[in-house]
C-alpha cells in the first residue's frame, strides 16, 4: 500500500491528502461536463401542480436539465382569478413579473404588482400569490434553493388555501453584552431587520441610468434599495440596438434572463445566441460579454445572482484573485473615475 513518490518520503495513498484530492478533482471533472451556459425558454416544461394551484416550470436548476449550484429560476403561471397555495420554504426567493397583474401576500402584508415589478418573498415567511387580472399572470422566481440544498437545510411547508400567518418577531429575554447573550441578541436583530425590510419594487418608479459598461441600468432588488435578502439581487439593463455590454469577468453563478429582444452572449470564447425567455449563465470566472443583435430594437435583460452577501467572504478566501475585472483599459479608467480623477 505504501508507495514512494518522487521527491517525498514514502506516502500512503489512503491519507487524507489523497482522499480529498481525488474527491475534488472528480467533482470538478464531473461539473465541467454537466454545466451549461444557456437555458432555453422553449425547453421549459410547464407542469400543473394542484398542490400549488399553478403551473410551474424550471428554466434552470430543478428538473430543467440545466444544473445550477447557487440559484435556480422557475416560471410560475397563475390563471386569472386564481391564487396559489400558502407556503413557506427555507430558501429565499425574488420574483420578477413577466406578465399580468396580481398581488402577493407575505405574512400580514399585501403587495399589488404588475408587469416588470419585483418582489422578495423571504425564507420562512408564509406567502401566496394571486392573479387579479383577466389574463394569465407569469412570474419568474429566482431562489437560492440549490445553495440551501448544498448545506442540507432544504425545507418546504405547504398549508393549502388558507391566509398566510403573520411573521412573528423573536422575543429575547434581558440580555448580557457578550457571548451567547450577544449571539442571541444579534440573531434577533437580524431577523427583525429582515421582517421590516422592503418587499416590492414598482417598475414605474425606476430611473434607468447610464452605466460605463454601455447599458442603461437600474437595480430592482438590492440591499441599497432597502431589501434584506440572503444575497439575491436583481438588476435590469437595456442594451441599445446594435450595442454591447463591455467585456468583464467575476465569479459564478450569474443568470441573465432575456425579458425582451434578441442578441447573443460570448462566454469563455463561445457565442450563444438568445431570444426572449432564454437565460445565459455565467458559471465560473470567465470573460463574458452580452450583445444586442438587433439593428433597431432595445434588448431588455435582468441579471440575477446571490453573492452580495458572500462576496466579502469569497474575497477574503480567494485573495489575491480579483472578484470583478473589466477588460484592460476600461478597468484603469473606471478606477480613476471612482478615485475622482478627471478624464483627459
Ligand atoms: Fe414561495
Ligand atoms: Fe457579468
Amino acid at each position: 500500500m505504501l508507495r514512494k513518490v518522487k521527491g517525498t518520503e514514502v506516502v500512503d495513498p489512503r491519507s487524507h491528502y489523497f482522499v480529498q484530492r481525488r474527491r475534488r478533482s472528480s467533482f470538478l471533472d464531473d461539473w465541467r461536463r454537466q454545466r451549461k451556459a444557456i437555458a432555453r425558454g422553449a425547453d421549459v416544461a410547464m407542469t400543473r401542480s394542484d398542490a400549488r394551484n399553478a403551473n410551474v416550470g424550471f428554466l434552470c436548476g430543478g428538473d430543467s436539465g440545466v444544473p445550477m449550484r447557487m440559484i435556480d429560476a422557475r416560471i410560475i403561471e397563475i390563471a386569472p382569478g386564481q391564487r396559489t397555495s400558502t407556503h413557506r420554504h427555507s430558501h429565499d426567493a425574488v420574483c420578477f413579473v413577466l406578465e399580468g397583474q396580481g398581488a402577493t401576500t407575505i405574512g400580514s402584508q399585501r403587495f399589488a404588482w404588475m408587469r416588470w415589478d419585483a418582489l422578495h418573498t423571504p425564507a420562512w415567511s408564509w406567502h401566496r400569490h394571486e392573479n387579479t387580472g383577466k389574463t394569465p399572470a407569469r412570474l419568474l422566481a429566482i431562489t437560492d434553493a440549490p445553495l440551501v440544498r448544498t448545506l442540507g437545510l432544504s425545507r418546504i411547508e405547504d398549508a393549502g388555501d388558507v391566509p398566510p400567518e403573520p411573521d412573528r418577531p423573536i422575543r429575547v429575554p434581558a440580555l448580557g453584552p457578550r457571548g451567547y447573550d450577544a449571539e442571541l441578541a444579534a440573531a434577533a436583530a437580524s431577523w427583525e431587520a429582515r421582517l421590516g425590510a422592503r418587499r416590492h419594487t414598482s417598475f414605474g418608479d425606476l430611473t434607468l441610468r447610464t452605466s460605463p459598461r454601455g447599458t442603461r441600468t437600474a437595480l430592482l432588488v438590492d440591499q441599497s434599495l432597502g431589501y434584506r435578502t440572503t444575497g439575491l439581487s436583481i438588476a435590469l439593463f437595456q442594451i441599445p440596438p446594435g450595442q454591447k455590454q463591455t467585456n468583464h469577468r467575476h465569479p459564478g453563478e450569474a443568470l441573465l434572463y432575456i425579458v425582451e429582444g434578441e442578441g447573443y452572449s460570448v462566454i469563455d470564447g463561445v457565442k450563444y445566441p438568445w431570444t426572449q425567455g432564454d437565460g445565459a449563465i455565467v458559471n465560473q470566472y470567465v470573460w463574458h460579454q452580452h450583445f444586442n443583435g438587433s439593428p433597431d430594437k432595445v434588448a431588455t435583460v435582468i441579471r440575477m445572482h446571490m453573492w452580495e452577501s458572500i462576496i466579502e467572504t469569497m474575497q477574503a478566501a480567494m485573495d489575491p484573485i480579483p472578484m470583478y475585472e473589466d477588460e484592460p483599459g476600461l478597468e484603469e479608467r473606471m478606477q480613476a473615475f471612482m478615485d475622482g480623477k478627471p478624464e483627459e
